[in-house]
Order: structure tokens, then C-alpha cells, then sequence
């Protein structure tokens, strides 16, 4: 058995600013990875990171009005305004611990237009930034001597008393399961964007901190608000950067217009996202598009230009598409990017579960709402990273440990023994997760109805039971990658049914959530968060109100 004061799960930009802050602060820190930190998701982040900094004549209410008019007015206001005021110093923070960001012409840091926005914000590294961020932080969490179980495998949450105090996980390498006791645990695991197929996501994105947290207790909210990017590769889901638009990039349809003249006539391609994926997917819908897509065109930016802001996805285009951006537009359609929803906490972390605290996609401290903003993530995982791991770490100061044993591990020893013992009439895991996957893709993206969504409902239960008996064929103990898909996906059926339940619960059209049968917003009857808990008797539905502080709602155009 291990003991630490705080616990991260997970070592994106969230855990590692958690870390970085709760070993500054003076705690003895721990995270634990499924991954090598810099193998996380938050390295595929690609546009930048949004800030408002007084010296560019920019206000942080300024990009707050943008944030909570892009959630569709389901952002919490005072959540919002916390995270654009400290949005300034979080850039300088990471542009001090040695992030190159790109710079103007003046040699100021450079920013680049963003969707949804008024002004440019950005701050960005090419078309690579969070990798750039990612890496500068995992020096800096090495530096202060934070522990890291790098391929370790999060099994459960330990709750005594009604507070966490621990984990239970896998070494990966060895198979052997171990108990580590913590004053405070840090979910940082990630979204969940593989329970749809395709998804611009990581295949490691699989919603196991939602999924294992909703389990131990916690409440997840805002589940039926899944981001649908509007440029992504056909087939593959590969993200191509909003940057791209950004920097000028047209949408174009089959008759080579820029369609998105009759849709947001002012902020054209560069509206928020869930208009624009909205827009494409009706031009597809009606006819207008190629082979499923529609077109995006850099061309006219320039070699210069592409080469030197938009090089990762030159790369992309060309490996993945076979499309040269310098000579060619390149065929793309909205995908699942990104889950606004998640572990509901208030604004230091802390979730209803006393003693576990959540940052970053797998959290909702309610910034994105129905409708995340681009380049507002990065924002959230590094300000909500932050705070977290600042609170924990005083919280555990006055603190001890729990009188917990390696006993807590039981009760994952034989679920995983269970699922061992399966004979070969079940499933693998691969055949339950993309049909999953497809029939999330199908019913719960751009446009949704009340037919499809309960379809979709009632194929995850059934999933779910086909999941009871899932055949895991490698029995070793040695990284065995079978076993760890099979476990992940056990909590991906929790997530997709908490997303299902969510949206047909929700009777309005809301940000990501457009329902064909209900086409408008309701703020009288839905101007309110749903909320799902895990019970004895199965997922509960709540409702909780939306804090409103400065920015009453209004009928939203761009
Ligand atoms: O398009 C992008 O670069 C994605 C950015 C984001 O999701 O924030």
C-alpha cells in the first residue's frame, strides 16, 4: 500500500497543473497515468488557448459575455467570470515556465481569431499547443518531486464514511493490484470520446474517471451537451484545427459557395461551434455536400502562412487524407470532439464526494455549458487544474490519513477474476464498443429526436448486458491490454447511458443538444442543469438552476 496527501488521476494538463500546484503548495503528490504523461490527450490540442489581457485593450467580461452567450446561457456565471479573470496570468504563468508561444510582429505574443469570439484571444504554438504545454509542465511537475505511476490503471475509488480516501489500481506492466491512500484524490482522467465512433479523441479517452466517480457516488451534469467539431477527417474523425478558420480558412459546399453566409452572416465560418457543425450538417442533409462532407479551403492563406501556424495539420491532411492543404481544399464534417458535461464540482474542484475533487474535461465546473467555446479548454483544464490542486493541498494540511488496508482492493480482485472466468460465448470488448460508438454517432450527435434517442437508450442497455459476459481471451497478467479495454469499456456504458438519459430528459434545443422535434430553446422550463446519479435502483435524474450573476439570456445570432 501507498500513501500520498493528494492523489491525481491522470497526467494531462488538468493533473499536471493540479500536481504542479498541491507540490508547490506543500503536499506530498502523487499521480497516477494510464499513459506516459506526455502520450495524454491534452497533447493532441491543437488552436490555442483563450485569454483577455488588459495590455491588447481586451477585458476578461468581455470574453466571459463570449463564453456564456457560446454555452447557450447553461454556463454558471460566476464559474465563467472566475475562469476569464484568471485566464491573463495562467498564459504568462506557462509563458514563464517556457512555453515559445508564437508572437507577433511586434515580438508580443501573438494571437489568432477564434469561433465565437468578438476579438481576437488566442494565444497559440503553431497548430500544436497543447503539446507544447504539456511538455513545459511535466518538467516543472518533475521538478518539485511529484510521485508519477506511469501506466497504472485506475480500478475504483475507495469511499469510507462517505469520503474518499483512496484508489485502487493496476499496474499495467505486472498486472498486480494496489491500494494507495490519499487524503484527497484529484480526478483528472480526461473526456470520454470514444464512446462515440469516430471521435477526434484519443482511444485512451474513454470516460473511465466520469464513469468510476459517478460509481463511487458523484453526480455527473450536463451529460446530453456532446461537442460535435465541425472540421474533422471523414472516416478517421482526425480533429483539423478551428485555427485553421481562425486564420482565414473558407467552408465551402458543393456548389463551391461559403455557405455559412446564410447562416451566421457576421461571424461567417468563425460562429461557435455547435452553429457551424448545425450549418454543415444541413447543407449535407439537403444535398449540398460531397460524399458525406464538406469542404475546407486554405489555399489563399498562403505556403508561408500554413507552413508556419498550421503545420501539424499540412501533416495530417497529407497522411491521413492524401490532401495537399497548399493546393487542394480538403473534404471534412462535423465529429465528436469533446463532452462539455461531466463530474459536477464547484469552483476549487471540489465534487459532491467529499475528500475527491475533478478537473478538466472529465469535470463540469460549468464554464462551457451547453456550447464549449474553442480554446476555452486548454483554459479550463490549466485555471480548474490549478485551483483544485491549490484547495486540496490545504485542505489535507490538517488532515490524516484513513484507517484503510490492502482489503479495499477485494472487491476489484474478483470483479476482474469474474470477468476472467467468462467462457468464450461472450463478446470482446471490441464488438460491444463500436457498436456503441456507432449508434451514439448516430442518434446523439448534430441533430437528435425523441425516437432516435431512445433507441439509442435502449441498444446501450442492451449493450450492457451483453457487456456482463464479455470474453476476455488473454488471462495473463503481464500488460495485458485485452483485460484494460474490457474494464474501460465497462465504464463507457455507464457514461453513454448517463448521456442518453440526459438528453431525452432535456425537451428543449439547447448549444450541442438540437432536437429535431423540439427546434427551441425554453428558458422558462429548461434553463436549468440535469443532473444523474448512480443508485441501487439505477441512474437518478435531477435538476439544478443555472447561476445567472450579470448576463440575463438572450436570443443568440452570429
Ligand atoms: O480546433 C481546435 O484546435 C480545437 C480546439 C479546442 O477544442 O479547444
Amino acid at each position: 500500500m501507498f500513501d500520498h496527501d493528494v492523489l491525481i488521476i491522470g497526467a494531462g494538463l488538468a493533473g499536471m497543473r493540479a500536481a504542479l500546484a498541491a507540490g508547490e503548495n506543500g503536499a506530498d503528490v502523487a499521480v497516477v497515468t494510464k499513459v506516459h504523461p506526455v502520450r495524454s490527450h491534452s497533447n493532441a490540442a491543437q488552436g490555442g488557448i483563450n485569454a483577455a489581457l488588459t495590455d491588447r485593450g481586451d477585458d476578461w467580461k468581455e470574453h466571459a459575455y463570449d463564453t456564456i452567450k457560446g454555452s447557450d446561457y447553461l454556463g454558471d456565471q460566476d464559474a465563467v467570470s472566475i475562469m476569464c479573470m484568471e485566464a491573463g496570468q495562467e498564459v504568462i504563468n506557462m509563458e514563464h515556465m517556457g512555453v515559445i508561444f508564437n508572437r507577433d510582429e511586434e515580438g508580443r505574443l501573438g494571437t489568432r481569431a477564434f469561433g465565437g469570439q468578438r476579438r481576437e484571444r488566442t494565444f497559440f504554438v503553431s497548430d500544436f499547443t497543447g503539446q507544447a504545454l504539456l511538455h513545459v509542465l511535466y518538467e516543472q511537475v518533475l521538478k518539485v518531486g511529484v510521485r508519477i505511476y506511469e501506466e497504472w490503471f485506475l480500478l475504483s475509488l475507495i469511499v469510507e464514511e462517505g469520503e474518499c480516501c483512496g484508489a485502487v489500481v493496476m499496474e499495467i506492466r505486472s498486472g498486480e493490484i494496489r491500494v494507495i491512500r490519499a487524503k484527497a484524490v484529484i480526478m483528472a482522467s480526461g473526456g470520454l470520446g470514444r464512446v462515440f465512433e469516430p471521435s477526434t479523441n484519443a482511444l485512451i479517452c474513454t470516460g473511465d474517471g466520469m464513469g468510476i466517480a459517478y460509481r463511487a457516488g458523484a453526480s455527473l451534469m450536463d451529460m446530453e451537451m456532446v461537442q460535435y467539431h465541425p472540421t474533422t477527417l471523414k472516416g478517421s474523425g482526425v480533429l483539423i484545427t478551428e485555427g485553421a478558420r481562425g486564420e482565414g480558412a473558407y467552408l465551402l459546399n458543393a456548389n463551391g459557395e461559403r455557405f455559412m453566409e446564410r447562416y451566421a452572416p457576421n461571424m461567417m465560418e468563425l460562429a461557435s461551434r455547435d452553429v457551424v457543425s448545425r450549418s454543415e450538417q444541413t447543407e449535407i442533409n439537403e444535398g449540398r455536400g460531397i460524399n458525406g462532407c464538406v469542404m475546407l479551403d486554405v489555399r489563399h492563406l498562403g505556403e508561408r502562412l500554413i507552413r508556419e501556424r498550421l503545420s501539424q495539420i499540412l501533416e495530417i491532411a497529407r497522411d491521413f487524407a492524401n490532401v495537399d492543404l497548399l493546393t487542394e481544399p480538403i473534404p471534412i464534417q462535423p465529429g465528436m470532439h469533446y463532452q462539455m458535461g461531466g463530474i459536477k464540482t464547484d469552483v476549487n474542484g471540489q465534487t459532491q464526494l467529499p475528500g475527491l475533487y475533478a478537473a478538466g474535461e472529465c469535470a463540469n465546473v460549468s464554464v462551457h455549458g451547453g456550447n464549449r467555446l474553442g480554446a476555452n479548454s486548454l483554459l479550463d483544464t490549466l485555471v480548474f487544474g490549478r485551483r483544485s490542486g491549490e484547495h486540496a493541498a490545504e485542505m489535507t494540511r490538517t488532515k490524516s490519513h484513513k484507517a484503510i488496508t490492502d482489503k479495499a482492493a477485494e472487491g476489484d480482485r474478483s470483479y476482474i477474476q469474474d470477468l476472467l472466468d467468462h467462457d468464450e460465448s461472450g463478446d470482446m470488448f471490441g464488438r460491444i464498443r463500436m457498436e456503441m460508438g456507432q449508434v451514439m454517432n448516430r442518434y446523439l450527435a448534430v441533430y437528435r429526436d425523441q425516437e432516435g434517442m431512445e433507441f439509442a437508450l435502449s441498444k446501450v442497455r442492451e449493450l450492457r448486458e451483453r457487456f456482463r459476459l464479455v470474453h476476455v481471451p488473454d488471462k495473463g497478467k503481464t500488460f495485458n491490454t485485452n483485460l484494460m479495454f474490457t474494464l474501460e469499456l465497462g465504464m463507457m456504458v455507464d457514461c453513454a447511458e448517463t448521456i442518453a438519459l440526459s438528453a431525452i430528459e432535456r425537451k428543449e434545443s439547447r448549444g450541442a443538444h438540437t432536437r429535431t422535434d423540439m427546434p427551441d430553446r425554453d428558458d422558462e422550463n429548461w434553463l436549468k442543469h440535469i443532473l444523474v446519479k448512480s443508485t441501487v435502483d439505477g441512474p437518478q435524474v435531477d435538476h439544478l438552476p443555472v447561476v445567472i450573476t450579470d448576463w440575463e439570456p438572450q436570443v443568440r445570432t452570429y
